[in-house]
């Protein structure tokens, strides 16, 4: 998919051994089909890296067998949430989810609902599709408890409009790869059960995210990869992994003027607080 052809051996990133940083990558592909050669060595670089947890959103029915043997082989690190990708949603969206529904029968695997939500980018084909897939995925969330993992993509207006009728039921979860506006980031963070997320955007020379960061607080914040996508600098264009999401936590805690260690910290105990399951 064109990451670049060499795989990046990263560096230990930390300027000093620490033992005692704990990162959650909190949203990770890393059972897409770029990491099927090599997802032992992806592993290993993010455990070396102070990564001691992935959570891996699911995209379609397609992708949960890959997902899901990732985290039998390893269940202290991989947590995997259900859920259909916006961008997935077709004309079977009922059937899909109806099917997907299903494995919400305890005992699963699953610690959260995702990746669900709205993507007006690129097809505004299954405009009203993308709505009720979503809502009856939010109702998933609620009725099991599930936080919600939620993408939005040219779609704040009507993510919002649909949200606000859940506000009062205690809805929950994390807007992820958030890259705003200060008044977006504000009206996101009215919704109380919910976290942002933010990933390599952050490090990126022209990014307006920096000066909007201040307005989300260390309190509300987690930190993700979308790995295989947007890897930060100094990767940025090559195929993204867990180990890098240290690059955007230094750089969130840069600007934050926080020392990095203790957002580590709090991120990590934020992603906890909504993702209990994975504790
Ligand atoms: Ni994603």
């Amino acid at each position: 998919m064109g990451y670049g052809a060499e795989p990046v051996e990263p560096q230990i990133l930390t300027p000093y051994a620490s033992t005692t940083m704990r990162i959650i990558d909190t949203h990770a592909h890393l059972f897409d089909e770029a990491f099927a050669d090599d997802v032992d060595d992806v592993v290993r670089r993010a455990r070396e890296n102070h990564v001691e947890k992935v959570f891996l959103p699911n995209i379609d029915e397609s992708t949960l067998p890959a997902m899901l043997s990732l985290c039998e082989a390893a269940p202290d690190f991989f947590y995997p949430m259900l859920g259909l990708h916006p961008t997935e949603v077709r004309e079977d969206y009922a059937e899909v989810l109806a099917r997907m529904e299903k494995l919400l029968e305890e005992p699963h695997p699953y610690i959260g609902i995702g990746e669900v939500g709205l993507d007006y980018y690129w097809d505004r084909t299954y405009y009203k599709e993308q709505q009720d897939a979503f809502c009856r995925q939010v109702e998933w969330s609620l009725a099991s408890g599930l936080p919600l993992m939620i993408h939005s993509r040219s779609a704040q207006k009507e993510l919002v409009d649909l949200l606000a009728a859940y506000r009062s039921r205690g809805v929950r979860g994390v807007f992820h790869s958030f890259c705003g506006t200060p008044e977006e980031a504000r009206e996101l963070l009215s919704f109380e059960g919910f976290m942002i997320g933010v990933n390599g955007v952050l490090t990126f020379k022209k990014s307006a995210l920096p000066g909007v960061l201040p307005y989300i607080p260390p309190e509300r914040l987690v930190v993700e990869t979308d790995a295989p996508y947007l890897a930060p600098v100094p990767f940025r264009g090559k195929r993204n992994e867990s180990a890098y999401v240290f690059h955007t936590l230094a750089k969130a805690a840069e600007v934050y003027g926080m020392p990095v260690e203790k957002l580590a910290g709090q991120t990590s105990e934020n992603a906890l607080k909504l993702f209990v399951r994975a504790v």
